[in-house]
This record gives structure tokens, sequence and C-alpha cells, in this order.
């Protein structure tokens, strides 16, 4: 007899099949049994009638077992067929499995993440971030975007040294990477257009619901390209990834119950406004800030209220953004840079800009900044051969991924999520 997956079953109709997953469910009612087996594909009813096995106690929540049996028809379950069984075996008992349908609370099921994500949603969860990432390379592949892996142990700061965390390298000392933007920068000198895709660190004493110690991040890079070519290029990837997972995460996305209308909206262009016109905006909604300082997470949700998609903040003041980023020739105290903001109070899913490609002006920028040049000497070289205006951006995928499910908190975007008071498990 052929194994099957349970996702095939419906093609299976009428012929004999081999399943192997974990009981989700058991109940009896009178002499027939009910068995809700899982297999990571799908889940299935199977029907036991008949004395062929008596191990009922034994079909607890989460045990393995491998059922046969005859695939049949039915109209009531949810994937139209259910499995009327022939035997069953045991492959791996489960007593007493700590997650039970009650409420737990958030840090008991935290703790116990490696068997949490078994659960019908966050499993649904973690397929949407493959879902998510499978469009996001597939937009830039498609583009002519070059795959290119920048390190993750690194001599000195990409996005400041407030955040780093520092590691002992056989006596020196080096840190885990915060972006891989500064490598992206030499990448694309060499190859045109380029993008990373990996993990990044942030010692962020940060506790709220957009934070993570440990994330990922995409990050294209693209030589000859300014400040406004830079945003139309993330308008597009956002806009692929949202409709691509809207079609092939479907049931997932419904499956967690979010709400579909809100994500078909979501279609190029965006709207842009500049940090000027967003203090303006607050200042209506009595959010006033002064001029030079930093959109909080209450601004960045009023302002994201206002619009049915994502929303471009751009020309930020110089002294609020990092030491590479290029000013604006009209207006030297602010830099060519853009936060997009998500729709529903998610935040800031995406952090981009054009670089300084003068060397002068690079140098006095990291004088200003207190980062020692010797450190940069290989980013300075990247200005002293060939330099060209280049421009490039960072998207966060677990905020991303948490705006698309819909979710409260990023940490359910991610298998185990590191925040500030979690490594474990
Ligand atoms: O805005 P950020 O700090 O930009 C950079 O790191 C640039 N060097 C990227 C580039 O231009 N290549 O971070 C980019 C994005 C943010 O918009 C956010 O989505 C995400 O990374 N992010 C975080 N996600 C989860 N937890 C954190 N602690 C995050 N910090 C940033
Ligand atoms: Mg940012």
């Amino acid at each position: 007899m052929t194994k099957s997956y349970i996702k095939d079953l419906p093609q299976r109709v009428g012929q004999p099949v081999q399943i192997e997953g974990w009981v989700t469910h058991f109940r009896s009612s009178g002499k027939i049994h009910f068995i809700v087996v899982r297999d990571g594909t799908g889940t299935v009813q199977c029907v036991v009638s008949g004395d062929f096995f008596a191990d009922w106690d034994h079909l607890t929540i989460e045990t393995a077992l491998a059922i046969t049996g005859e695939v049949r028809a039915d109209a009531r379950s949810p994937m139209g067929v259910e499995i009327s069984v022939s035997t069953i075996g045991i492959i791996g008992p489960s007593i007493d499995y700590p997650i039970s349908p009650k409420d737990h609370g958030t840090d008991f099921l935290m703790g116990h993440r490696h068997l949490w994500i078994r659960s019908p949603r966050q499993s649904a969860i973690l397929r949407i971030r493959a879902g998510v990432i499978r469009a996001i390379r597939g937009f830039l592949d498609h583009n002519g975007f070059i795959v290119a892996d920048p390190p993750i142990l690194t001599p000195a700061a990409a996005e400041g040294t407030t955040t780093l965390f520092g590691i002992d390298y056989f006596g020196d000392p080096a840190y885990l990477s915060q972006s891989g933007q500064l490598y992206m920068e030499a990448l694309a000198m060499a190859l045109g257009r380029v993008y990373s895709f990996g993990p990044t660190f942030r010692a962020e004493k940060s506790k709220t619901r957009r934070h993570l110690t440990e994330f990922w991040m995409v990050e294209p890079e693209m030589a000859f390209v300014e400040f406004t070519e830079n945003l139309e290029w993330q308008e597009r990837l956002v806009e692929y990834t949202v409709q691509q997972v809207l079609t092939n995460n479907l049931s997932d996305l419904q499956g967690i119950g979010r709400d579909l209308e809100l994500l078909r909206k979501v279609k190029a262009p965006f709207p842009r406004i500049t940090y000027d016109e967003a203090l303006e905006r607050l200042k209506s909604k009595q959010l006033e800030i002064p001029w030079g300082e930093d959109l909080g997470a209450p601004h960045e949700t009023a302002l994201a209220e206002e619009f049915d998609r994502p929303v471009f903040v751009t020309h930020f003041p110089t002294k609020l953004k990092s030491f590479y980023m290029q000013p604006d020739p009209s207006r030297p105290e602010l830099v060519l840079a853009a936060d997009l903001l998500a729709p529903e109070g998610y935040g800031e899913i995406v952090g981009g800009s054009q670089r300084i490609h003068d060397l002068a002006l690079l140098e006095q920028r990291l004088n200003q900044h207190h980062l020692p040049p010797e450190v940069y000497s290989w980013y300075l070289d990247l200005r002293r051969y060939g330099s060209v205006p280049h421009s490039g951006f960072g998207m966060g995928l677990e905020r991303l991924v948490a705006w698309i499910a819909g979710l409260d908190h990023v940490r359910e975007t991610t298998a185990f999520a590191r925040t500030l008071n979690r490594v474990w498990p």
C-alpha cells in the first residue's frame, strides 16, 4: 500500500491508503470511534468501526500513528473525505501532552513553543511566513537582483553602536550583524542589483509587539538608483508579496481569520508624505511633536490610519538617521530616506535611503557620529574607486508577516522568537 499525505486524499477516493500523523482529537460514540489526524499537510477524520483495536486509552493527543484504510467521500468534512480505518499502529506515544485546548498564558505557550508550533493556528502562520519568503525571493530573482550573503560576524556597527551584540572573536571584539547593508553596497558595485536575506541582530531593550532581538531582513541594494526609484522598488515588492500570499496562502489566511479585503487594497503606488507633513498631520490629531524628534509607535499608527495602504514618510531630519544617508540637496538638514509604515498600526516595515557616494562627506559623517574611520576603511574604498549614486532598503520579515497575517505580536511570526527576556527554548 502506498503512503499518502493527507492533502492528497481527495484524489484517492475509493482507494486503500496509509497515512502517518499525530492525533489531534479522539472521541467514541458507542462502538464507533473517531480519530482526527494531522500530518503537516492537512487534517482528516478517521472512522473506526469494528473491534480490531483495543488500545483506545493510548490515543491521547499528539500520539503518532500509522493508519491504513479506505478513503471515502464525506460531504460534511472540510476536505470532503474521511478514512474508513482497517489498521492502527502506534509509532510514538504521547502521555500528558502539556498543551490543551484551554486558554494558556502567553508565557506558558512561549515556554512550550517547541510544541505550540503544532497547533493549527501557529502552523498556518509559519506557512504564511514561508509564502512571504517565497514571494519576496520570487520578485527579486525575477527582476534581476542577485542574491548575495553578507557576513553575520562583523567588525563594526552598520546601524549605530547602541544595539550591538558583542562577541569575543579569538580575543578581538566582533559583533553580530545589525544589517548587511554596508556589505551589500560593496556587492552592488560588483553585481549591479543585489539582495541579501538573512538573520540580523539588535540588542534592543524594547519590550514592544514589534521588536525582536533576532529578526530576518531582506536588503536590496542598487547601483545607479536614486531616491525616488528606490521607493518604487519598495512599493512594487510589497504589493507583489501581499498579492502572492493572498493567492497562495488563502486558506491559511482564512483559517486564522484575517480580513482579506484590507489586503486586497494593497496596490502600488503608495502615498508619500514628508516628515514635515507628517508633523502637520499629527498636530491636527493632538499628537504634536517638536521638529527633529522621532516618530514613536503612536505617531506611526495615527499616520497610517489615514490611508488604506502602506504610506512612505520621507525626508527625515539628518540627526535622526544613520551616518550613511545622502542629504537632500535642497535642504541639507534632511536626508533622502524613507520609512514605509504598514496599515492597521503595524508600524515601520521598511527603512531605506539613498547612500552618500562622496568620500569627503562620508568621512565627515563618520566623524560626526564618532565612528572610527579605520574600522570603515574598506567601506570608504567604495567611494574611492568608481563611486556612484546608489540606494537600498531593509524590510523586516517578521513585521511584514505580522501585518499580513494580522497578528498581535511579532513573536508568533517566527518559529522560535528571541526577545528581550526570552532565548528559550
Ligand atoms: O530601519 P532599519 O534599522 O534599517 C536598516 O537596518 C538599514 N541598514 C536597511 C537597509 O537600508 N539595507 O531596519 C530595517 C527594517 C525595519 O523597517 C523593520 O521592519 C525591521 O528592519 N526591524 C526590526 N524587526 C523586528 N525587530 C526589530 N528589533 C527590528 N528592527 C528593525
Ligand atoms: Mg528604520
